[in-house]
């Protein structure tokens, strides 16, 4: 993964790990207030979060990963 760093995707990437944590902690801190309610929003949010993520963010460098690690094998052969 660190082969990616700098990479304009990949950055992106990461930004969207740590809004995600940010988005955790805002809704832990709001739960004691509405305890049901926030529950609700937790679970539509990680639902739509991981749908997502896992689906087009994921998997974009999963391919980036594949094509680069194929790149080093070519190398080595
Ligand atoms: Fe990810």
């Amino acid at each position: 993964m660190t082969s990616l760093k700098g990479r304009p995707d990949f950055e992106e990437h990461c930004q969207q790990h740590r809004r995600f944590i940010e988005e955790l902690s805002r809704m832990r801190d709001q739960s004691s207030a509405d305890t049901a309610g926030a529950m609700k929003d937790l679970v539509d949010f990680l639902n739509a979060w991981l749908y997502e993520h896992i689906l087009k963010s994921d998997r974009t460098l999963a391919v980036c990963l594949n094509e680069q690690n194929a790149k080093v094998h070519m190398k080595e052969h």
